[in-house]
């Protein structure tokens, strides 16, 4: 088969960057790499990871790797999730349909957005393990609260409120490739909206379809009304990290949206360690943003986080090769991370240890 040569000869995720690169069009390449404004904070994910160095420890029996992680009471092969990403029809025909699938067949839990191209009852139908919903707080909190009960109805595990972009940033990359919904492309969860909100196009500081007004009230009230795991995305300062600990939330993402929110804000592998250290063990604490190597992931764990999300690799092994290529991004990176410990001298993510340094 064609696609399966092609994505055995693909051997990191740089490179499915590279094939996603040729086979997207101009626009939904662009859509994915954009950063916001001058990308400083885009560069800076990447940058600050290659900064940091490993110190292995030797003689360490490394015969039994084991990536597995148990968190929420579920087993995921790795520390490694896949993030929400907005209208994935536009990188695959198939979509979030065949990212879940990519997830199902990596054992790997996926991240519904609010925006995906399939409505979340569609996708949780797909899924094999339970997904989580990203939710964007709408200015109408009763279609917020149905959009939260649709998905833990449907089978979703956990809530993820993304906190990070009340208004939007210069988007100027986007702008300059003319981003648009193509025809068959819609924001699938706000059908029930009318088609001028579940199209809307956000190219101003306010968007219909994101409330701008939301507060810890809010998230006290979501917390009331969710059965489910709750957590926050898009921490980056220890003092909304306590707050939201405060809120009684089951989690949080440190998480600077892919350097697709504020521009200048610090890579999330440098904010980490203070918000680990002011949220000390009383939630989990998940982060994205740069991630793109086994290195990286182990780093991220290093530093407090108990897992990690991927967003841009896998979309480029959907684009490449659908369910497949997705599944193989997240063998790439697994594989990765199992030779990272091994070569370190610590066979079980429990003896990546904070305290110790690395
Ligand atoms: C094209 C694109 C669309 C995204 N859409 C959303 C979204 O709808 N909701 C959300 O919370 N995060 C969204 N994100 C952010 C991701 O969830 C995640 O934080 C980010 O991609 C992680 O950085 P990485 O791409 O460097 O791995 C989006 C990211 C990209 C690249």
């Amino acid at each position: 088969v064609a696609g399966q040569i092609q994505i055995d000869r693909l051997y990191t995720l740089a490179d499915f960057e590279a094939a996603a690169n040729q086979q997207l069009n101009f626009m939904a390449s662009e859509y994915l790499k954009a950063g916001i404004a001058g990308e400083v904070t885009l560069r800076e994910n990447r940058a600050a990871f290659e900064r940091l160095r490993l110190l292995p420890r030797l003689f360490e029996d490394v015969s039994a790797i084991d990536t597995r992680l148990t968190l929420f009471g579920r087993e995921h092969a790795s520390p490694i999730l896949l993030a929400p990403v907005g209208y994935q029809k536009i990188f695959h025909p198939e979509g979030e349909l065949a990212s879940v699938e990519g997830g199902n067949l990596s054992n790997t839990t996926f991240i519904s957005a609010t925006f995906a191209s399939f409505t979340i009852e569609d996708i949780c139908l797909r899924a094999k393990r339970p997904a989580w919903f990203q939710i964007y707080v709408q200015n109408d909190r009763g279609f917020t609260q149905e959009l939260i009960n649709r998905g833990v109805t449907s089978g979703c595990e956990a809530i993820c409120i993304t906190a990070d972009t009340p208004v939007n940033g210069p988007r100027e990359r986007e702008l300059r490739a003319g981003f648009h919904l193509p025809p068959g492309v819609e924001r699938a969860n706000l059908r029930s909206l009318g088609s001028t909100l579940a199209n809307a196009p956000h190219r101003n500081i306010y968007t219909p379809i994101r409330a701008a007004n939301v507060t810890w009230k809010d998230l006290e009230w979501i917390r009331s009304i969710c059965k489910v795991k709750l957590l926050v995305k898009g921490i980056l300062n220890p003092k909304d990290a306590v707050r939201a600990v405060e809120c009684d939330v089951d989690g949080i993402i440190v998480s600077n949206h892919g350097g697709r929110g504020l521009d200048t804000v610090p890579a999330t592998i440098d904010a980490l360690p203070a918000v680990a250290e002011a949220v000390s063990d009383r939630v989990p604490i998940l982060m994205d943003s740069g991630i793109r190597r086994g290195t990286d992931v182990y780093q991220a764990l290093a530093n407090g986080a108990t897992a990690v999300l991927i967003g841009r690799p896998y979309l480029h092994g959907l684009a490449v090769a659908g369910a497949a290529g997705v599944a193989r991004v997240m063998e790439i990176l697994r594989t990765e991370l199992e030779m990272t410990m091994g070569l370190m001298g610590r066979a079980r993510l429990s003896d990546i240890s904070t305290q110790t340094g690395l």
